[in-house]
């Protein structure tokens, strides 16, 4: 096939986790050249610079990009690498599937959500000014284009992947300009284009304490950016953690395909990092190319060494001593 994918290794367990996807997809013998591109805390050593030009000129020209985490220092330093990609690309709906995995026992059997996340304004946005020592201010914008491009594609995603219901999470009775234009949004999408998937709203509190009590009566969520970013991890959570939750930004050029989980510094050089997340948001990565079968066979063979595999093959995070290289090989393997 030889298509050029733009490959961002990352921080942290990023170049680890990474190096183990791009082995992974190898495999599959499908002749994909990846391009390394620099982006993170490593590219601002190298070249002065967070995310150069030439990084997002290429996944343009590619339009697709495999990404891993990034590292964003807390409370001081360069805007976060992720929100500037996601703006400059107008990667503009973040998708990502949270579903009970074969072999991993948690505390409930049968969730089967994907988070549709706004993904480019809202508070996430982090603009942000010091008005006078002590006083800051934090800007929460909210445009009807946005939004209303956000309700289509989730109605979309729920219309192509035959899910029946469709759950907006908000805040509108308290925010009710911004989170009120979000719901206006939504409402007007479903009611214009959308009436026959199944429609729920609810105040973001409320549905925290929905989600715990049983996950599994929710299908599709749809939440602007920041509301998602906390809930998509809350999610991952139901399902055996960060390590198993893939993830793609969608825009309407160009996709960056990353896991949900960050650099996670903690476990960062010791090559002990689960690659499945990023080997799953590959599989969509596939799936977006048109692989289908390729990501469908990738998916199988995961799936049996979670089901299947003896400890010695799953990382920790999984019950398993396997380092993340050996994972990796567990599934190529199995491929
Ligand atoms: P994190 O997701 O990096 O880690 C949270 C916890 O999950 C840690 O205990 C970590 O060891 C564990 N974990 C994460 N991924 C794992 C994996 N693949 N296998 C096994 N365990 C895993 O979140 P944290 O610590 O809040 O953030 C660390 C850095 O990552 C920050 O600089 C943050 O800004 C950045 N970040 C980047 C993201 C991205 O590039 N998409 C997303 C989220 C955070």
């Amino acid at each position: 096939m030889g298509r050029i994918v733009g490959l961002i290794r990352g921080d942290g367990i990023g170049p680890e986790v990474t190096d183990a996807t791009t082995r992974v997809i190898d495999a599959l013998g499908l002749g994909i050249e990846w391009d390394p591109l620099p982006a993170g805390a490593r590219s601002v050593d190298k070249y002065d610079d967070v995310l150069p030009q030439r990084t997002i000129d290429a996944i343009k020209d590619y339009k697709i990009a495999l990404k891993g985490p990034v590292t964003t220092p807390i409370g001081m330093g360069f805007k976060s690498v992720n929100v500037q990609l996601r703006q400059r690309l107008n990667l503009f709906a973040a998708i990502r599937p949270v579903r009970n995995m074969p072999g991993i026992k948690t505390r409930y059997d049968d969730v089967d959500i994907v988070v549709v996340r706004e993904n480019t304004e809202g508070l996430y946005s982090g603009i942000e000014n010091e008005i006078t020592e002590g006083v800051v201010t934090s800007l929460k914008v909210v445009t009807a284009k946005a939004s209303l491009r956000i309700a289509r594609a989730g109605f979309a995603y729920c219309r192509r992947r035959k899910r029946h219901k469709l759950t907006v999470f908000h805040k509108a009775n308290i925010m009710k300009l911004s989170d009120g234009l979000f719901l206006d949004c939504v409402r007007r999408i479903h009611k214009e284009e959308a009436q026959d998937i199944e429609y729920e709203e609810m105040i973001i509190d409320n549905g925290c304490m929905q989600l715990v009590k049983d996950p599994t009566r929710f299908d599709v969520l749809l939440l602007e950016n920041l509301y998602g970013d906390v809930i998509s991890d809350l999610c991952a959570g139901f399902v055996g953690g960060l390590g198993v939750v893939p993830g793609a930004n969608i825009g309407e050029d160009c996709a960056v395909f990353e896991a949900v989980h960050g650099s996670a510094p903690d476990i960062a050089g010791k090559n002990i990092a689960n690659p499945l997340a990023l080997i799953m948001s590959g599989a969509m990565m596939l799936r977006h190319m048109g692989e289908v079968d390729a990501a469908r066979h990738l998916r199988k063979c995961y799936d049996q060494v979670l089901e299947n595999g003896d400890p010695g093959e799953l990382t920790g995070d999984l019950g398993g001593t396997a380092s993340t290289d050996a994972f990796a090989d567990a599934i190529i393997k199995r491929i």
